[in-house]
């Protein structure tokens, strides 16, 4: 449809009919017969009406069934306007990926690109127009459940991913390529700053530090071609979210120029009232719309109040008009008007769901996000050694992930199947996978398996529901029976490789003395075999932290780039009166960036070729790398700025960009990366986005600690 045309549809609709444009109801309302839904209709105070006009729904799936509702509700819909199904496919839809935390360690762009499109792929065939990813929240709390949904705590990697995530689901046109969905970036804004880290708590910070480290993601999802953006339940500065005209008007629709759609999270229009600044519903919706919410997710409060407001003159029929235009806008970016099946396919759906390919690409992809933590040598596991596979994981296929809606555990492959598939040297302990409660007779199991063993693999972790959201915790350590199963174990003295599936950062300092230890987060469907491959060596572990693992729950929350302090403790170690804990160190056991191979690498010679530069030139950095071990490997070599005097305080030190690079064993490359004034910028007192003339110190390296520097100036020709 051309744009006058959607424009004239709005005009011709009733004022009943546009606002049930704006709501959204779960798949229930269309899949479940008439009288299951009596319940729900009321609860929720809706007519038949209102469901046979709603404008969207979400959690709905499968080709035929998506094809049925859409069908039905066009020849119920008075102007023969197509719905649009929404749904969560956050790591990957039937075939699952690593959660978004694993994805971020992966430090691939080109892995989050595929991971996208293989959801797109397999969302749209199934029927689904929207998802609502990627989740771009800066995270620094691991007590925070939903951290493993984010990219991690650097504003820099999160951009980056959201912008590869965003291309990956939508790809270049919606319209012509319907293997893609329209992404829906979230939740805007800061939602992974609650205080605490319990989910849905206040969040407050300064504008500064919001513009700064928090907005860039969404921002980047926005410049990528996001269609949508999703409200958090937060408070920003007091007000919430979703109700929160600074932030949708005036940062995402003016400064940001989004004009896509913005849909509240889960009942958030209505939450308006828990918060205490709506005192009803009505109210609720006031706020709501002329925050700039488009669409209300799961609640009824434009359904019920939003035609009185207008009439009332409380809120602008103009309002609802811009509204309900920016929905059929997505339609038709989506091509529903001429194709309202768009992507959903039956026979498709056999051919592509859980496809070989998709289970090979999600093995690759689960193995780039796993992060070799320590290791004394005893990985890689040679084929021949024997080696006793226990532990609450072992044979679990409880390695999904807490955002893995259509995926199946039965079709996961779990540790024990993936070794035994390469090794027959796997002993086994046939114990049950039970992560807090540990039986005499599991012990005894757990024992014996190991007596014939020359390593033992021991897989401990959380389950899918310890992560996620409305999962917070407030110790992060491993449950304390996995901890008491380590120390029986270590006491055979034999080698002791921990492997981790879990949806946080941890506390593993009690985990001293382990041989290995490897973060294989929850890596989906394909992630025993993908551990396997790092195991075993067939893989090369690359994956580097995108979030620091502290020493204990103490230090949260911590983060690689601080500011300094008038006291840093560096610059004094020796002295009492510096900015220090008296029971632990400042840095996390696990800095940002950090993640080890199977080989030494060494950086050396970082070059800057000049030593002042201006707004009109940038200045080319080298560093050499050089590969000096075994197995070919894939490094990600990281680029960190620090502004010496800023007009603010600045961190001790920003990524600002990273290289990822093959090495064949024995080679050596030349890394360059660019740097210009643009990079400098950062938010000044009156929110300028700009630079400071004066020093600036680069740091190259393979993590966020162990770094080489050099020093510059820039000197602004215009000052
Ligand atoms: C979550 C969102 C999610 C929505 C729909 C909410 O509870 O916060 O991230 O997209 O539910 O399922
Ligand atoms: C303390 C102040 C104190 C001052 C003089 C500082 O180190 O922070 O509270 O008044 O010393 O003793």
């Amino acid at each position: 449809m051309r744009q006058e045309e959607l424009v004239k549809l709005v005009d011709e609709m009733t004022v009943e009919e546009k606002v049930d444009q704006l709501l959204q109801l779960s798949a229930d309302f269309y899949t479940k017969k008439s009288e299951e839904m009596t319940g729900p209709l009321t609860d929720l105070g809706l007519t038949e009406e209102n469901i046979k006009q709603a404008g969207s729904t979400l959690g709905l799936s499968g080709a035929q069934e998506a094809i049925r509702v859409q069908k039905e509700y066009m020849n119920k819909h008075r102007l023969g306007i197509p719905t649009l199904m929404m749904a969560d496919i956050i790591h990957g839809f039937r075939t699952i990926f690593p959660i978004p935390l694993g994805l971020g360690s992966s430090w691939s762009l080109e892995a989050a690109e595929k991971m996208a499109q293989i959801s797109a792929l397999e969302a749209s065939v199934s029927g689904l127009h929207v998802t609502f990813s990627p989740m771009v929240d800066l995270v620094r709390d691991p007590r925070w459940g939903r951290v493993m949904e984010s990219t991690g705590e650097d504003a820099y990697l999160n951009g980056e991913f959201a912008k590869a995530l965003v291309r990956g689901y939508q790809g270049e046109d919606l319209k012509s390529d319907t293997d893609r969905v329209a992404a829906c970036v979230k939740h805007f804004a800061a939602y992974g700053a609650p205080a605490g880290g319990r989910d849905y708590n206040t969040v407050d910070m300064s504008e500064r530090q919001l513009r700064e480290s928090y907005l860039p993601s969404y921002k980047a999802a926005i410049d990528a071609g996001a269609k949508l953006v999703m409200t958090s339940f937060n408070t920003v500065d007091g007000i919430p979210a979703t109700g929160n005209e600074w932030l949708f008007r005036e940062i995402l629709r003016e400064q940001f120029g989004f004009d896509g759609v913005v849909i509240s999270d889960w009942g958030a229009v209505k939450e308006l009232i828990a918060h205490g600044v709506a005192g009803d519903e009505k109210k609720a919706a006031e706020l709501a719309i002329k925050a700039g919410v488009d669409i209300e997710m799961m609640t009824t409060c434009y359904a019920h109040y939003l035609k009185e407001l207008i009439e009332e003159e409380v809120v602008e029929e103009k309002l609802l008009n811009e509204a309900v235009l920016r929905i059929l806008e997505l339609k038709n970016d989506l091509g529903l008007f001429e194709n309202p099946h768009r992507g959903a396919d039956a026979d498709r759906e056999k051919e592509v769901i859980l496809s070989t390919s998709h289970r090979k690409q999600a093995r690759e992809i689960a193995a780039k996000s796993i992060v070799l933590l320590e290791n004394n040598g005893v990985l890689p596991l040679s084929m021949n050694q024997k080696v006793a596979v226990v532990g609450p994981g072992a044979d679990s296929q409880d390695i999904l992930g807490a955002w893995s809606w259509q995926g199946k555990m039965d079709e996961a492959v779990s540790l024990l199947e993936g070794m035994q598939a390469k090794s027959d040297h796997i002993i086994s302990a046939e114990m049950p996978c039970d992560y807090f409660e540990l039986s005499e007779d599991m012990i005894s199991c757990a024992v014996k398996a190991t007596s014939n063993a020359e390593v033992i693999v021991l897989a401990l972790g959380e389950q899918e529901w310890m992560s996620g959201e409305a999962a917070s915790r407030s110790d992060i350590c491993l449950p304390k029976e996995q901890i008491r199963l380590f120390k029986l174990l270590k006491d055979t003295g034999k080698p002791i490789i921990v492997t981790l599936f879990n949806g946080r950062p941890l506390d593993i300092s009690e985990l001293d003395g382990a041989a290995a230890i490897v973060e294989a987060w929850f890596p989906g469907t394909e992630g025993g075999n993908a551990l396997s491959d790092i195991l075993y060596g067939d893989v090369n572990p690359s994956g580097r932290l995108s979030m620091s693992f502290p020493e204990n729950v103490g230090q949260v929350p911590i983060y690689y780039n601080v500011d300094n302090t008038g006291r840093p403790y560096e610059e004094n170690p020796d002295e009492k009166y510096v900015s220090k804990y008296l029971d632990v160190s400042n840095y996390a056991r696990y800095p940002f960036g950090y993640g080890l191979s199977y080989s030494e690498v060494v950086y050396s010679n970082l070059q800057l070729d000049k030593e002042v530069i201006t707004e009109e030139e940038a200045i080319e950095v080298t560093v050499e790398v050089e590969n000096r071990g075994d197995y070919l490997v894939t490094e990600t070599v990281q680029l960190y700025i620090r502004d010496l005097v800023g007009e603010v305080v600045r961190p001790v030190k920003e990524l600002i960009d990273f290289k990822q690079i093959r090495l064949e064993s024995g080679e050596k490359q030349v890394i360059t990366f660019a740097i210009s004034e643009k990079q400098l910028r950062y938010t000044h007192r009156n929110m300028n986005f700009s630079s400071d003339n004066g020093d600036f110190e680069v740091m190259v390296g393979p993590n966020s600690i162990e770094l080489q520097s050099k020093c510059f100036e820039l000197k602004k020709i215009r000052g």
